[in-house]
């Protein structure tokens, strides 16, 4: 009887030995070294990861401030029954009221955030929206703009516009927009898929993939709803925020007339743009009336634009004009490259199309980068380089998990392109 007891004891024993390795196995894959990263990298092109299925077409957009309004009223009439003696006292201040002194003073920009999402990506979207509450927007209250391909459904539009501090607003993204052009030869696309696919390229087998890429690239912008805007700021789901930001980042673009923005930088997977250097050359020879003085082509080119280097910024993570983006110049670069096909007949990604764009029509000084604001988006991390900055800023990112300074990163580049100083303690890092 003893010895049985012993016995499940010991079985006992083993399985929470295997659940603690299981455990942390899994926690500290997540932020992987920077060896793994590197192989990973190509594998694990990160952003739009969620767009890897198959997708169905849509039509035109709406704004559900209506269903706002609703919830608003829920979140107001909870507050009463909140306090019942059977739980805790956790009174439900609701969605829209703020506890006072919250709300930053000054003026806000003409700003939103903008996520592309899918119904079943809600609880992914609202891991990330929590963050940039907690982190941000709860003093700030910016509204939040979310684009589908298909009709948002209520749980989305519910737990969403419970979770923002600002208005949100919901669009449906024109099939237009989301699909072939007319001028795509279906073909040519599908052996493209498939020879990508037995290259096991990621995402290369991927039709809404290259949608998404395609939208990112040149139509969010020029969305109905984000017309209402002139800076936007992008958020994926999943993200990590690990540090406070206590001030407005849009109000320092447009203060510093600042454009484009990034957090975190890299080299691109060459397979998926073949010929998109190729394709922007032809644009740029007869486009020279859009190319900007003293622009940053030095960062995205060693030979001075003979050939590109694949240095892109990741664009997961975005500050940036709407109103350049819808500028004449943009434009016409959007529509060449859209013509020449390689959304479909290769796997250009909105990254490499945004960086080019803002290396070449932008001044290198509109070009910023946050080292302050914390990132995390599987599989790499940007944490802020200055242990004081850290602290003060309670940032709960570990530094040696910091992507920056790792060699497959382009942002010493940008550094020295820039010629600003490598901050400090950044040797550490590497
Ligand atoms: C914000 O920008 C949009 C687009 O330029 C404009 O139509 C709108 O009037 C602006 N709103 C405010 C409050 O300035």
């Amino acid at each position: 009887m003893a010895g049985s007891q012993r016995y499940i004891r010991y079985i006992l024993l083993a399985f929470i030995v295997a659940a603690t390795v299981f455990f942390f196995t899994s926690s500290t894959a997540r932020y992987q070294t920077a060896d793994q990263l590197q192989k990973t990298a190509e594998l694990l092109k990160g952003q739009g990861s969620i767009y890897g299925g198959s997708q169905s077409q849509a039509q035109h957009s709406l704004s559900v401030d209506a269903a706002k309004a609703d919830a608003t009223t829920t979140a107001a009439s909870s507050e009463q029954t909140s306090s019942s003696s059977d739980t805790s006292p956790n009174p439900d201040y609701g969605s829209k009221t703020h506890l006072a002194g919250e709300t930053a003073p000054g003026e806000r920009m003409n700003a939103t955030f903008v996520t592309l999402a899918r119904n079943s990506d809600v609880w992914e979207i609202a891991r990330s929206i929590r963050q940039v509450e907690d982190r941000f927007n709860r003093k700030y209250h910016y509204d939040w703009v979310f684009l589908n391909d298909a009709e948002f459904d209520e749980t989305f539009i519910s737990v969403t516009t419970a979770l923002v501090s600002g208005n949100t607003r919901y669009g449906k993204i024109d099939s237009y927009h989301w699909g072939f052009p007319d001028f795509i030869d279906q073909e040519k696309a599908a052996a493209v898929r498939e020879d990508m696919h037995e290259r096991k390229i990621i995402y290369g087998d991927s039709v809404s993939y290259r949608h998404m890429c395609r939208y990112e690239s040149g139509f969010f912008f020029r969305h109905p709803l984000m017309m209402n805007y002139e800076w936007y700021w992008r958020v994926e789901p999943s993200i990590e925020l690990f540090c406070d930001i206590n001030y407005d980042p849009f109000e320092f673009m447009v203060k510093n007339k600042k454009k484009y923005s990034f957090v975190l930088s890299l080299y691109e997977y060459v397979d998926t743009i073949p010929t998109l250097w190729d394709s922007t050359k032809k644009w740029i020879k007869n486009n020279a009336q859009h190319i900007a003085d003293n622009n940053g082509m030095e960062w995205i080119s060693d030979d001075g634009g003979e050939t590109y280097n694949n240095c892109h910024f990741w664009s997961n993570f975005e500050i940036g004009s709407l109103k350049w983006l819808r500028s004449e110049q943009y434009i016409s670069y959007f529509e060449h490259l859209d013509k020449e096909g390689g959304f479909f007949y290769e796997r250009w990604g909105d990254a490499p199309v945004h960086s080019i764009a803002a290396a070449l029509m932008l001044r290198k000084e509109e070009i910023h980068f946050f080292n302050d604001i914390g990132y995390y988006h599987v599989p790499f991390m940007h944490c802020p380089t200055g242990a004081e900055y850290r602290m003060e800023h309670k940032c709960h990112c570990n530094p040696s998990d910091n992507f920056d300074w790792n060699g497959y990163s382009c942002t010493k580049r940008f550094y020295e392109m820039q010629k600003m100083t490598l901050p400090e303690g950044y040797e550490k890092e590497q």
